[in-house]
């Protein structure tokens, strides 16, 4: 039986943690958590547990990815029931290849848990369906930041052309450079597009706006949690909700 788990701590809201990523927190003997993890979901770890936070945020790295690695690999050799756990679902950005790769590499057995990505949790925020019939036969996950920390080698005419619902991940600081390379890849400047921070928690917040304007309404309303943008005709849909939505979120500064 396993004794490492790569687990998926969902989005932020600890009730949207799956069961199973709970027992095996609360069975742990050492947690290993990445900095978006809830304080919340961190507390329902086996009190006993080792916690050792590897606080890494979008390429902000306060460990290495090789150094985390090693200390997976090291705490599992050392027979303990490993919980690494991270933000949103391990297999979507979640650098789970390499964790994996270390762990094969060592033939240790591990099972991966699944996690709500901040997609999802986004959709259900905005009550938005990402795969609208009709409208959005696609959804496409990407990044919104390259290797090096600039912009992504996206296809953005091809993506453009789709038709489908973009969710970019890890987009903050690279949305006017991606929202410029859209819109010369053929973009309408009125395609509909969506900024949610810190989705699935209470202090989620909404900027609708388009591709053209939602740029210069993020540099005014500086996000401090993470991001996430849709870009898409599915978004259409928030046109009820925007006055809404922009009170709120004027309101919040
Ligand atoms: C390194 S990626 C990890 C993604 C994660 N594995 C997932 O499945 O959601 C971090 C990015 O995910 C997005 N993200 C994660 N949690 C979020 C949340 N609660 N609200 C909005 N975006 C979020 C942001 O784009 C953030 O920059």
């Amino acid at each position: 039986m396993s004794r490492v788990f790569l687990t998926g701590a969902g989005p932020g809201d600890p009730e949207l943690l799956t069961l199973k990523a709970a027992r095996v927190l609360a069975s742990a003997e050492v947690v290993l958590h990445d900095s978006l993890v809830d304080p919340r979901i961190i507390a329902m770890a086996n009190p006993e547990a080792r916690i050792i936070d590897v606080g890494k945020r979008c390429g902000r790295h306060s460990a290495t990815q090789e150094q985390i690695c090693d200390l997976l690999v090291a705490e599992a050799l050392a027979g303990h029931l490993v919980v690494r756990l991270k933000g949103g679902d391990p297999m979507i950005f979640g650098r789970a290849t390499e964790e994996m790769d270390a762990l094969r590499a060592k033939k240790i057995d591990f099972e991966i848990i699944p996690g709500i990505t901040a997609a999802s949790a986004a959709a259900a925020g905005t009550k938005i369906s990402l795969t609208q019939r009709n409208i959005a036969r696609s959804l496409h996950i990407i990044t919104g930041h390259g290797a090096d920390g600039g912009l992504p080698g996206h296809d953005f005419a091809a993506l453009t052309k789709s038709g489908g619902t973009l969710a970019i991940y890890m987009g903050g600081e690279t949305l006017p450079g991606l929202a410029a390379h859209f819109i010369e890849s053929g973009m309408e400047p009125s395609m509909p597009a969506l900024l949610i921070e810190n989705a699935s928690l209470p202090n989620e917040r909404h900027l609708p706006a388009t591709i053209a304007t939602l740029p210069g309404l993020h540099a005014a309303h500086t996000a401090a949690g993470p991001v996430l943008i849709l870009v898409g005709e599915a978004l259409r849909a928030t046109n009820e909700t925007v006055p809404v939505c922009l009170e709120s979120a004027l309101a919040n500064g």
